[in-house]
């Protein structure tokens, strides 16, 4: 596959990464029986991820999708990323992040804060994949599907510059 000159190679076929969703999805149908969990989706990336997954969670829950809106402050030189779409009240409730990639972890860490804060009872992330080497906080992440490489990946939800979501599998950068 190419997307603007880059060769991307097939890295996890459609048929693998469905069953490791499905298998996640046991372990949370499992987990959360009983505690109606609100799953909550990062927009864009996840939502193909959040598709699939609540096709197999068969427990009383609730869905909803947040945003992460990024802007430089003229005044700082960090990069603040505000948190958009949450309507619901946390309080007391459990939650669950659903993530397409973890790379260095920041953009996770500020979202669990932000939860914490409003009260949730628990707040768990599940993502669909994750980059060990790249990791650059400490996390507690309760559901992975794959530990991938430190290479750029594609499909599934994850975009190269915008383009790449629209694949039933995830394909690594080719050198
Ligand atoms: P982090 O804050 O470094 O963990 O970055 C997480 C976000 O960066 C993800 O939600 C993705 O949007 C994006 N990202 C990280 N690695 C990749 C990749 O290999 N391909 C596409 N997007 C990525
Ligand atoms: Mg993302």
């Amino acid at each position: 596959m190419k997307i603007k000159n880059k060769s991307f190679k097939v890295l996890i076929d459609e048929h693998t990464l469905q069953d490791k969703i499905a298998s996640l999805a046991h372990k949370i149908n499992k987990d959360y029986k009983d505690k109606r969990p609100l799953f909550i989706g990062i927009l864009n990336g996840s939502f193909m991820f959040v598709a699939d997954i609540m096709k197999t969670v068969n427990i009383e829950s609730e869905i909803s999708f947040i945003k992460l809106a990024s802007y430089t402050e003229m005044s700082s030189s960090g990069n603040v990323r505000e948190l958009i779409g949450l309507s619901e009240n946390l309080f007391n409730r459990h939650v669950v992040v659903l993530e397409d990639i973890i790379d260095s972890g920041l953009t996770i860490s500020s979202v669990l804060e932000e939860l914490k804060e409003r009260g949730a009872a628990s707040v768990e992330i599940a993502t669909m994949l994750l980059k060990p080497e790249a990791l650059k906080v400490d996390l507690a992440i309760k559901y992975v599907g794959f530990e991938i490489t430190n290479e750029f990946v594609v499909g599934f939800g994850l975009d190269y510059d915008g383009i790449g979501r629209n694949t039933r599998a995830i394909y690594q950068l080719k050198h």
